[in-house]
Order: structure tokens, then C-alpha cells, then sequence
């Protein structure tokens, strides 16, 4: 995979960078927040009232953040996580690759240098996950004139944003209604691996040998209709595949639709990746557009990134610190990461059950 660095190139002037917040959280930190100092950390077992606590604190509000646990291992983090997510889904292609660092637990799939625009997991393929968790294994150090600190929010912060109330302001605006009924297309531009071979990767982000784990274009194409995506293939073995769905998806917990779109996969993600952004929108690796293959106009994507902008909030992250996020109830991303010599910052990544998405359901708004 191409990992570029875009941070050494002057930004460019209308590039649409996220806000992530106001300074404001759309709900109070004791909402979300569980200490670990508050619980017998010795006793990690499903049962524990920490067990209990973080399932009654996730029903509720779909978000928790686990402080001061005194964890350092991985596996631990991670067991505290499974308190929340019980079954794992097995990750199968089709999303983003991620190599994993422990059993079950991966990687974050991008460079630290780009941002991560507001998200949900895995919305641009028929099967998601419903719950992601991340355990805090590196954080970094605070510096009081960071220029990485927004409003207030850590270094290295996660932020999340609450898709609920993203959902219910969205739709009272024409934008959020066109986006209601006309759904939204998520393309995708594969690579041939061979085909780059011992080249500078221009245009490339992932190939599709990587992306579904094959060396055979006709194992990868039927692993892609598995996901539900159309394929086409285009000249060096271009795997070319489109994903269309709702811009919502309905939530069982809260018998509602919720917003589960976001602008994470237009291709303005690569305004600034040097191989990359001298292709049109529709050329780069990953591109959205309306589901009747309309371009999103420059004025709808400043309204969408300024909605989950003003439903979000950071997660600070200290050493050992669980979050697990409901990926219904909410959006995740972040801003990029500039490290100094000798740091580090590593974030393990735990999916939970995996489910084939069900669009909206009529009647449920
Ligand atoms: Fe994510």
C-alpha cells in the first residue's frame, strides 16, 4: 500500500479540512466515562461490575471510555473491550487491509499524517460492524502550544460524533432529504499490484490483491459481489467496484434510522496525497457521489462536514484507556498526527459482530 506523507507539501486553499468541534460536547463526560481507579482491575471477567457497568453505560448512550486502567498489554485492553463486543467479526476483505498487531487486534489502516474525516465503520461495503473499540497501547504527550490540539482536545485525540443528533438536523435541511432519497455510491479504484510493479504508485491507495486477498482477479471480483459491490474491471486490471446504498441505516436499539454516511470516502480525501491528486474526483482511489451517480456539489460537502463537526467531541486518550463506540449511534475520526523523534502513537483497533446492512426501513425516521 502507498503510504504518502502529504504533510511536507503546502495544503491546498479549497481544501475541505474538518473543524471536528466547537468546544462544546453534545453529551457530559460522565455520561461516557468510567474509572477504571472505581474497579477492581484485577478482575477482568465478563461478569465484573466493571463487565456490568460498561454494558449499562453502552445501552444507554452507545459510547465508553474506560480511564485510568492501569492496563498496558493489549490483551487485557482487549478483554475489556470483549465486555462490550462478544462476538468478532473476521475481517475478510473488501474494507481497507490491516495488519494485525495481536490476535484480533489491528491496526489502524492510514498514515498518521492524513486525517480521518467522520466516519462510520465499514459503511461503503454490504457488511459492517456494528460496535468498534480502540485501546489506547501509545498515547502522546501533551504540549500546551500543539498546533495538532483542537480546541482544547488531547494530542492524538479520537473524536466521535453523535449521529443522532447529526441525523435529526440533517433532515430538516433539503440536503439531508435529497440525501434521504436519492441514497449515495461509493466507488472504488483498485490497483494491480503487477501492474505497478518496480513503478512509482501514481494513483494508487490499495491494491486489489491486498484489499481481498488474492492473487486472482476472479477470486477478488467474487469476493467483491459477496460484499455486494458492482465490479467492472478497466485497462491494467483496474478493479473498478461501486457500492450503492442508503445514506442511513436503521437501528434496532433505538428502532430508528440513523445517518450512516459520511464523506470519509470522497475523493477529496486525496486533495492533498501527492500521487493522487492530480486525478479527477472520479479517477481517484476512493470517490462517493449521490446513488444516481451525481457529483455532491462543493456547497453540500461543506454542509455535510460541518454537521458531524458540530455533533463532535474528542476522546483523550491516556495509556491503557478503552473506548468502545457504538457505530450506529456514532461517527469516529480524526485529525492528523504530527510525531517528534522517538514518539509513537498506536491505537489497537477490535470490530465487533459483523452484520449485513438492511438499508432504512419506511415509517422509522
Ligand atoms: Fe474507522
Amino acid at each position: 500500500m502507498a503510504i504518502v506523507e502529504h504533510s511536507e507539501f503546502a495544503p491546498l486553499e479549497d481544501v475541505v479540512e474538518p473543524r471536528w468541534w466547537h468546544g462544546t460536547r453534545p453529551i457530559e463526560p460522565g455520561e461516557y466515562t468510567l474509572d477504571g481507579r472505581d474497579f477492581d482491575m484485577s478482575n477482568l471477567s465478563y461478569d465484573s461490575p466493571l463487565g456490568t457497568a460498561m454494558r449499562a453505560m453502552y445501552d444507554r448512550v452507545g459510547l465508553v471510555h474506560v480511564t485510568n486502567t492501569g492496563l498496558t498489554d493489549l490483551v487485557d485492553m482487549r478483554t475489556v473491550a470483549k465486555h462490550i463486543i462478544d462476538a468478532e467479526m473476521d475481517y475478510d476483505g473488501g474494507a481497507n487491509p490491516r495488519d494485525n498487531i495481536e490476535p484480533n487486534v489491528y491496526e489502524i489502516g492510514a498514515p498518521l499524517s492524513a486525517w480521518l474525516h467522520y466516519h462510520h465503520e465499514m459503511a461503503y461495503v454490504g457488511r459492517s460492524t456494528r460496535v468498534i473499540s480502540f485501546l489506547a497501547k501509545d498515547v502522546l504527550p501533551q504540549a500546551a502550544d500543539d498546533p495538532g490540539a483542537h480546541r482544547g482536545a488531547s494530542r492524538g485525540a479520537t473524536f466521535v460524533s453523535d449521529s443522532i443528533g447529526a441525523t435529526d438536523r440533517l433532515l430538516s435541511t433539503d440536503f439531508g432529504r435529497k440525501l434521504r432519497d436519492l441514497g449515495v455510491c461509493y466507488h472504488r479504484n483498485l490497483t494491480d499490484r503487477d501492474a505497478f510493479a518496480g513503478k512509482t504508485e501514481f494513483g494508487v491507495y490499495n491494491h486489489w490483491q491486498k484489499s481481498f486477498g488474492t492473487d486472482d482477479c476472479e477470486v477478488a471480483a467474487s469476493r467483491a459481489r459477496d460484499q455486494r459491490l458492482a465490479v467492472d474491471w478497466g485497462p491494467d486490471r483496474l478493479m473498478k467496484t461501486r457500492f450503492y446504498c442508503s445514506a442511513f441505516e436503521y437501528f434496532p436499539g433505538l428502532d430508528r434510522n440513523v445517518l450512516y454516511s459520511s464523506l470519509a470516502d470522497h475523493g477529496m480525501w486525496f486533495d492533498t496525497w501527492p500521487l493522487v491528486q492530480h486525478l479527477p474526483y472520479e479517477e481517484r482511489p476512493l470517490h462517493m457521489t449521490f446513488g444516481d451517480d451525481s457529483e455532491i456539489s462543493p456547497e453540500e460537502i461543506q454542509q455535510w462536514i460541518d454537521l458531524y463537526d458540530d455533533f463532535g467531541m474528542p476522546l483523550d486518550w491516556s495509556e491503557g484507556d478503552i473506548g468502545v463506540i457504538c457505530n450506529y449511534r456514532w461517527a469516529h475520526g480524526r485529525p492528523e498526527i504530527h510525531l517528534a523523534n522517538g514518539e509513537q502513537r498506536k491505537l489497537g483497533v477490535v470490530l465487533g459482530d459483523q452484520y449485513s446492512r438492511v438499508g432504512v426501513i419506511a415509517n422509522r425516521w
